[in-house]
């Protein structure tokens, strides 16, 4: 198994020629606080699409710590899709769908209703535009009422909430000009432009947060 440092996003060693399994260290070591924090948002029964699952960690834990969900994995890329495929294998989880290749750059996606969608890391190594692309993409398959979940490093209202998130985005940008931290004042725009409102804003530990929204349910017409 290779692993990956999602700092550099970068993976470490090549994968070896047994294995296609990717471990990210970050991921195995937030993904019990995620799941803490994640709890309350998730519906007793339904479907969980995650964006950017990377290497499969998150979603084969979140799968067996919420055995009541369906959880289906994607990501763009092809290493990524293997990983997620050969640690979803070896877990043999009847709630873990088969990942499936989704761009989220895209606008339209080939994806099917969920009631809850979670983003983990995504939106600060992805270009701009894609905040909204998943804004819109999202509020497309959700249910009425569902929950689009972000974690990762935000600004706010233009501000850096410590010095080393301002330093992991000078990182990001010089890495990749494009990547960067996300204003979550530009993510509200983006979302309510789609008919989702921000409904949580979390401080999670190592300079993170969640951000939720919430897509209006749709009222009957009497
Ligand atoms: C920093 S990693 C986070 C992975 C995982 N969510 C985690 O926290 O361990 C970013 C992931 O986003 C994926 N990604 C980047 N741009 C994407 C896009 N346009 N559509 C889908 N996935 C994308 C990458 O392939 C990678 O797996």
């Amino acid at each position: 198994m290779s692993t990956i440092d999602y700092a550099e996003d970068e993976p470490k060693n090549p994968p070896d020629s047994g294995s296609q399994k990717i471990s990210a260290p970050a991921a195995l070591r937030n993904r019990e606080v995620i799941a803490g924090a994640i709890d309350e948002f998730l519906p007793k029964q339904g479907n969980v699409l995650e964006l950017a699952s990377g290497t499969g960690e998150h979603v084969c834990f979140f799968a067996q710590r919420f055995a009541h969900l369906k959880w289906q994995p994607t990501d763009m890329d092809p290493s990524r899709l293997a990983s997620i495929e050969s640690h979803a294998a070896a877990e043999q989880l009847p709630n873990l769908a088969a990942p499936i290749s989704l761009n989220v750059a895209e606008d339209v996606w080939h994806s099917r209703d969920a009631d809850v969608i979670l983003a983990i890391n995504l939106l600060h190594v992805a270009p701009k535009s894609v905040t909204r692309t998943v804004m819109s993409g999202a509020s497309n398959v959700l249910h009425g009422g569902g929950a689009l979940i972000f974690y990762g490093p935000f600004m706010l209202n233009g501000t850096f909430s410590t010095e080393s998130n301002r330093q992991f985005d000078s990182y990001l940008r010089e890495k990749n000009p494009e990547w960067g931290l996300r204003d979550i004042a530009d993510l509200d725009h983006a979302a309510n432009a789609v008919g989702l409102a921000r409904v949580a804003l979390i401080d999670m530990p190592a300079n993170n947060n969640l951000v939720v929204y919430q897509k209006r349910d749709v009222t009957p017409l009497d």
